[in-house]
């Protein structure tokens, strides 16, 4: 009977991701398909702890212990999330995904141990010992490597190569995969792999930071995604492992959609994975040197941007890395409606790689209740920008910058880009001349078309808003 119910549970729960994870794939449900599975998977633990029976009819015990970590872990847990920064979002993931791949590699040891301590040896048990080692390996690289991408993003730790870090790194994948090997077929470790188990650890430990530590910094939302996608296929395992259906579920999902996300985003960057991996593109120099073409730009004034979006018929805004830095999307909100009220016609162009995290613009734009049909993706709005009276980019440059299609030597040669250039008035809000997140010039700061306005996005949109309200 109680093992029905569980079943059930588990049914339940697994229906709840999937269609909560298809809900995620639109705004206005977005936040409901969290909800149902938050739902599904709270269902599933709780039906895991009173439910759960061994093969003697023994539940899992252990209350105090498992309800102090319940409540300690989802105390944490809310906090955090509760308050963190929009703009340090990519660096939460990042601590979280962390989280799921060492507990996916506890489990491993946990199990190991159990299978040799009661006396099962590997040769009894192959699969198992693989399946077991295949979670330790995936949940050991998914812990190091998303608190390496953890401490990258947050600045704590710089982006560093060793010579010869491709060799290296090769040699340790070999090396794991050779322990790997040797312990399931009984070569190494015979009938006591314990040692060997923890050698595997420690290797699979190492290969997590070498493998991120040399990854730009601007790529790092690529590897975060990629990591996460380890650790759902380390959690499957585990979902195997106990024959648990939520859990390889689950699991599944995580790896799958990991790797979807994976695949788009170095779509949308017009780069392959082996490039992202070995590229070391990015980083800490990226926003600390200065322009250095030496180039003439000329700047605008509030209250002659005020005057052009109110003579024009239509505006575009491009919203980049700066808007949230500034957290300025009500502001941008606000000058949207003043200039609609003067009927003065509104979009928004969203690059599917602006910011820091996939769809960080619409997330951020959708947080101040901008309408989600005024948000026109980079193919819907480059064709639209050559009838364009203004563009506005406040804190993008990566994502406009014409290097992009022009300068085969660039490091963002080939990633598409907004087609700002083809509009009549260009004018681009940020704080200073220096480069974007990729550490490149961009040439459209000296292009005639192009009037650049300094200073923080929220302030000097403030600004433009009294402005335009006072003249209109
Ligand atoms: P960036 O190229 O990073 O440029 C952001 C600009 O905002 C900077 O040049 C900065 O200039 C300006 N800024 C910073 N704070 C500001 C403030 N308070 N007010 C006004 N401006 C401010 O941003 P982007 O165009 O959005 O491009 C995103 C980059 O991240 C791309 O290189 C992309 O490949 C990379 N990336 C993104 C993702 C995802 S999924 N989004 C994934 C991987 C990589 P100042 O310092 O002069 O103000």
């Amino acid at each position: 009977m109680g093992n029905g119910i569980l079943s059930l549970s588990y049914l339940i729960g697994s229906v709840s991701f999937i269609y909560g994870l298809k809900m995620l794939s639109h705004p206005d449900t977005a936040r409901r398909g969290n909800l149902y599975a938050a739902v599904g998977m709270t269902l599933a633990i709780f039906a895991t702890i009173f439910l759960y029976t061994d093969k003697d009819g023994v539940g899992l015990g252990n209350y105090t212990w498992i309800f102090a970590g319940l409540i300690i872990g989802s105390i944490i847990g809310t906090i955090i999330a509760k308050k963190v920064l929009m703009t340090a979002m990519p660096q939460m993931v990042s601590l979280f995904n962390g989280m799921g791949g060492a507990c996916a590699a506890i489990i491993s040891i946990v199990e190991f141990k159990h299978m040799i301590h009661s006396g099962v040896t590997v040769a009894d048990e192959p699969v198992l010992t693989t399946v077991i080692l295949l979670g330790l390996v995936i949940g050991t690289v998914s812990f190091t490597g998303s608190m390496i991408a953890f401490g990258k993003l947050n600045g704590n730790i710089r982006d560093k190569m060793l010579p010869m870090q491709q060799v290296i790194n090769i040699g340790l994948l070999v090396v794991i995969f050779s322990l790997l090997i040797g312990i399931v077929t009984g070569w190494i470790g015979g009938d006591n792999p314990m040692g060997m188990m923890y050698a595997l650890l420690a290797i699979s430990a190492l290969y997590g930071v070498l493998f991120v530590m040399p990854i730009g910094g601007a790529d790092m939302p690529v590897v975060i995604s990629l990591l996460n996608s380890f650790t759902g296929m380390a959690a499957a395992f585990g979902g195997f492992m106990y024959d648990n259906s939520v859990m390889l579920t689950g699991g599944i999902l995580v790896g799958s959609a990991g790797t979807v996300l994976t695949v788009l985003m170095c779509n949308a960057m017009n780069r392959s994975l082996l490039n992202v991996i070995v590229g070391a593109f990015g980083g800490q120099q990226g926003g600390g040197a200065t322009g250095a073409s030496g180039g003439t730009y000329k700047e605008i004034s509030v209250s002659d941007l005020a005057v052009l979006m109110l003579y024009s018929k239509n505006v575009v805004i491009v919203p980049g890395y700066g808007l949230a830095v500034a957290q300025a999307q009500h502001t941008c909100h606000e000058l949207e409606k003043v200039l609609d009220q003067n009927g003065v016609e509104v979009k928004y162009a969203i690059h599917p790689v602006a910011g820091r995290m996939p769809g960080h613009m619409n997330v951020l734009l959708a947080e101040a209740d901008v309408s989600y049909d005024k948000l026109k993706e980079m193919e819907e709005i480059n064709p639209e920008f050559s009838q364009t009276d203004v563009v506005l980019v406040l804190g993008a440059n990566d994502v406009v910058n014409p290097a992009a299609k022009k300068d085969p030597s660039s490091p963002i040669y080939g990633m598409p880009i907004l087609d700002v250039e083809d509009a009549a008035h260009i004018i681009v809000n940020k704080r200073s001349m220096k480069p974007g997140y990729a550490g490149i010039e961009n040439q459209l700061f000296f292009e005639p078309k192009t009037s650049m306005l300094f200073g923080d996005a929220k302030d000097v949109l403030n600004k433009l808003v009294s402005e335009i309200k006072s003249i209109a």
